[in-house]
């Protein structure tokens, strides 16, 4: 016997022992490098193969295959009783054919992309964006606005007032002053914005909530291109098939007002509870500009005409995106907001 096979025995003997205690995949994979790896025993012994002397080579060549195929049947029955088999290191090897991982990444609120949508729209006939402050002053939001002394809007029930007296606006419509008290006529603006009430929260109202609110001052307006202009914007946003409404109403700003509706994309104007059964939803207040106001604001009411309009965001955003209950757009429950 010479000293390779006498190793291979050696070597043999003492694996015996460890796989049967190699009970986790790391010393089994321990084995499995000690005699087979690159740097293991049996590469080692094989490049000795060359110095055994010709007559015993062929015995010397049987013990080495034996002892490697034993080796191999020893690691082979140390995985099988530790549960895992020669597929599992496979698996663990990173299978390159999979799909990528894809990164989540944020995008804008639903609010935001409809506000976006309808400055778009806008901004197409000719408006401009403006923007006002928050937290107002009650000449801005009440006063220059024309609205009595006893208005209900100006109650400490329906407006959040600080103490130093100033508000959070209850609408955009302050925007309209502040602009037509720095620019010279004629203006045409839209300002998006958010605007703060004291209401019950319920499935179409909200505490705070957004507007948009226009304004066109110049020569000659008229209503029918108030009314043009409304329907523009209506058939941009939602397609030709939308049908609109106008109401007679009040507003202290504008003389004559109403109130424009579209039918309702959600029961397609039968009835439901976002429409509260009635299949309009009411989009936008509007009007033409109170003489009162253009006075307010040094406007020669003679020389200058105009309109105004105000629209609820949140309502566009559940037509447009069919959300069944205005509350679902504040709870930013990403489930919801991964639909947009
Ligand atoms: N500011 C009104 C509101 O909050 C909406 C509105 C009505 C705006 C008529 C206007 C308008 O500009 O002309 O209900």
């Amino acid at each position: 016997m010479n000293a390779i096979i006498e190793k291979i025995n050696r070597a043999l003997a003492e694996a015996e022992t460890r796989a049967a205690a190699a009970t986790d995949k790391a010393a089994i994979e321990q084995l499995r490098i000690d005699y087979l790896g690159r740097n293991g025993l049996f590469p080692a012994l094989s490049k000795e193969m060359g110095s055994v002397p010709a007559e015993e080579r062929k015995e010397t060549g049987r013990a080495f295959n034996a002892g490697r195929t034993r080796i191999q049947e020893l690691i082979d029955g140390a995985m099988e009783r530790s549960g895992s088999t020669a597929a599992d290191s496979v698996t663990e090897r990173p299978d390159l054919t999979l799909p990528g991982r894809r990164r989540m990444t944020g995008h804008k609120h639903p609010i935001t992309m409809v506000a976006d949508e309808c400055v778009a729209v806008f901004r197409r006939m000719g408006f401009i964006v403006a923007d006002g402050p928050e937290i107002e002053d009650v000449f801005h939001n009440f006063d220059a606005l024309n609205t009595p002394q006893d208005h209900p809007s100006r109650d400490e029930q329906d407006t959040f007032y600080f103490p130093d007296g100033r508000i959070l606006r209850t609408q955009t419509s302050p925007v309209q002053i502040r602009v037509m008290e720095s620019h010279e006529p004629p203006v045409r603006i839209v300002a998006p914005g958010r605007v703060f009430r004291r209401d019950t929260p319920d499935a179409t109202h909200g505490m705070n909530f957004h507007q948009i609110e226009g304004l066109y001052i110049d020569r000659n307006v008229s209503m029918a291109d108030l009314k043009s202009v409304l329907q523009t914007f209506a058939t941009e946003m939602f397609g030709s098939g939308v049908k609109i409404r106008l109401r007679p109403h009040f507003f202290p700003f504008t003389e004559p007002s109403v109130e424009y509706d579209f039918s309702c994309h959600m029961c397609g104007g039968k009835g439901c509870p976002v429409c509260k059964n009635s299949g309009y939803i009411e989009i936008a207040g509007a009007g033409m500009v109170d003489p009162a106001v253009l006075r307010n604001v040094g406007y020669d009411p003679e020389v200058w005409s105009g309109y105004a309009f105000g629209m609820g965001i949140e309502r566009l955003a559940m037509l447009r995106y069919r959300i069944p209950d205005l509350r679902y757009l504040y709870e930013n429950d990403v489930r919801f907001l991964e639909q947009f």
